[in-house]
């Protein structure tokens, strides 16, 4: 087996919890629209774009609107995520995460976030942690979202390290298929129900135990 060289840590879910953030904007969105949305049905947005996002929530009512009106309501959606993420700050990390990365970076090891989100800069700035990363692949480098495995191989790409020699921790099932299809070793946090196709399982990010993904 190849040495891993880097990790590419997806960020919503893995570094930070956004999805409540997420589900707020959502759910204002919704009311707005006239559509029942619940925490439940925000699950299934996990590590899913924007667009395809709006396309689970609405439905079959989607059909009723014209694209202007789709891409006015993505606009609507991301300005209210927007006001939540200004109540974040360098506290907001997942327990264990802040100490994850530095670890990474003390082995010698390259770091880089591999996210869906269009907000993943902003989101690393209220953490204080952009500088932090040797490179950050969103939701801006690549047009084909996870499940495939661009977001990945653009961030390999980056830190000049071949797939086979990085590992994706993710808390995504389409992020999980998207680091087998880039041939990356798979970290997944989370239920086996959700992230069971990954080499590596965890619970949470603080359960993470980089000697045995590293096979030391
Ligand atoms: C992913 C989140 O990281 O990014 C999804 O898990 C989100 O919930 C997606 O929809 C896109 O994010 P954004 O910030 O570009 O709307
Ligand atoms: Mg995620």
């Amino acid at each position: 087996m190849t040495q891993i060289k880097a990790f590419i840590l997806d960020l919503d879910g893995v570094v930070t919890d956004t999805a409540e953030y997420h589900f707020l904007a959502w759910q204002r969105l919704a009311n707005e629209e006239g559509v029942s949305f619940t925490r439940e049905d925000n699950d299934k947005l996990r590590g899913v774009s924007r667009r395809q996002s709006l396309e689970l929530l609405m439905g079959d009512h989607l059909s009723a609107y014209t694209e202007e009106q789709i891409q006015e309501m993505m606009v609507r959606k991301n300005e209210y995520y927007q006001d939540y993420l200004e109540q974040m700050s360098k506290d907001d990390f997942l327990p264990g995460a802040r100490e994850l990365i530095f670890e990474i970076k003390h082995r010698g090891l390259k770091v880089a976030i591999g996210s869906a989100s269009k907000n993943a800069k902003t989101v690393l700035s209220r953490l204080e942690i952009l500088d932090a990363f040797d490179a950050i692949s969103d939701g801006y480098s690549v047009t084909k979202a996870k499940p495939a495995p661009d977001v990945f191989l653009y961030a390999a790409e980056q830190m000049r390290i071949a797939p086979e020699a990085c590992a994706v921790i993710e808390d995504a099932g389409s992020g999980v298929d998207a680091a087998l299809a880039a041939n990356m070793t798979a970290v997944g946090i989370g239920p086996e129900s959700r992230v069971g196709k990954a080499h590596y399982c965890y619970a949470t990010t603080a359960g993470i135990d980089l000697d045995e993904i590293l096979g030391l």
